[in-house]
């Protein structure tokens, strides 16, 4: 008899071990991959895609706005301010563009000017920067500067004659 055959209870012990250690990662995995994982070749759900697609719109876009609102598309023309996203200061309106009714909360004029405009070492220097304890004596910012037009105060004319 060869002599590696004496030793087959071991080889047993260990192929049955080896054996039950397969078994539970297969069925660890079976459990807990969710279903179409690794389906569309890449590391993740497939289902993913329609449950991101299938979540509602925030936000509707500045063309949106400007359908209904074209004044305030002419009041920002010649400002540094005509190429920001109307919902990077007004916040998420799909719903408001869907359904008009009731009409969205203005921003706080201060603290949605603030957040970029307050000055901070991260911030690129030729950005321009305000400190308010230094730049203004309490008030608002919209007593100087109109929020689609900041180059411009309330009342100084306008290429679009306009009071609001
Ligand atoms: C389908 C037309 C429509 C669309 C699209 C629309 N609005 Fe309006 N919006 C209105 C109407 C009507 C009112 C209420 C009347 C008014 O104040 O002009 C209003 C009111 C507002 C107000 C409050 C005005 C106030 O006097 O307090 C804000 C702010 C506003 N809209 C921003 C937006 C933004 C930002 C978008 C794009 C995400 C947008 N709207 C898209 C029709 C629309
Ligand atoms: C830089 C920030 C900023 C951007 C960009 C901006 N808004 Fe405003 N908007 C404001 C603030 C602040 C107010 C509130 C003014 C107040 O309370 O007097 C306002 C007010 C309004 C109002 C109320 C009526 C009025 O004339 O004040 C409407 C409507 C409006 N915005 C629509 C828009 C639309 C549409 C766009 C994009 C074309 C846009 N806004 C872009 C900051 C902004
Ligand atoms: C989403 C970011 C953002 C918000 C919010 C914002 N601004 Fe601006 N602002 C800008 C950018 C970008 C410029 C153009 C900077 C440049 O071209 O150097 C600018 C330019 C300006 C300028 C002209 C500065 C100059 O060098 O002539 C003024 C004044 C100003 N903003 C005031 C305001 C006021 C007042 C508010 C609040 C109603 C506000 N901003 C809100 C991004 C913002
Ligand atoms: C009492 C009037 C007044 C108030 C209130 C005011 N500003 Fe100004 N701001 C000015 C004037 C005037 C200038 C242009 C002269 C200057 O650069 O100081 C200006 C310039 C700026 C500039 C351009 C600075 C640069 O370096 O080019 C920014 C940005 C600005 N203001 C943002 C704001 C913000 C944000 C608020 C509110 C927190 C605010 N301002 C409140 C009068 C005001």
């Amino acid at each position: 008899m060869p002599r590696w055959t004496q030793d087959k209870q071991h080889l047993f012990r260990l192929v049955v071990l080896v054996g039950v250690a397969v078994a539970g990662f297969l069925a660890f995995r079976h459990f807990m991959v969710p279903e179409g994982f690794g389906a569309l070749g890449g590391h993740y759900r497939a289902g993913a895609l329609d449950d991101n697609r299938n979540r509602p719109r925030a936000f509707a876009g500045r063309a949106a706005c400007i359908e209904c609102h074209s004044d305030i598309d002419a009041q920002r023309v010649g400002s540094k301010h005509a190429a920001i996203g109307c919902e990077a200061c007004h916040g998420p309106l799909a719903a408001h563009a869907a359904n008009p009714d009731p009409p969205p909360a203005r921003p706080d004029v201060n603290a949605v000017c603030l957040v970029c405009h307050l000055a901070g070492s991260a911030k690129p220097a030729a950005f321009p920067q305000i400190n308010p304890a230094e730049h203004m004596d309490g008030g608002r910012c919209g007593e100087c500067h109109l929020p689609h037009h900041p180059e411009r105060a309330p009342g100084e004319s306008t290429n679009q004659e306009s009071q609001g």
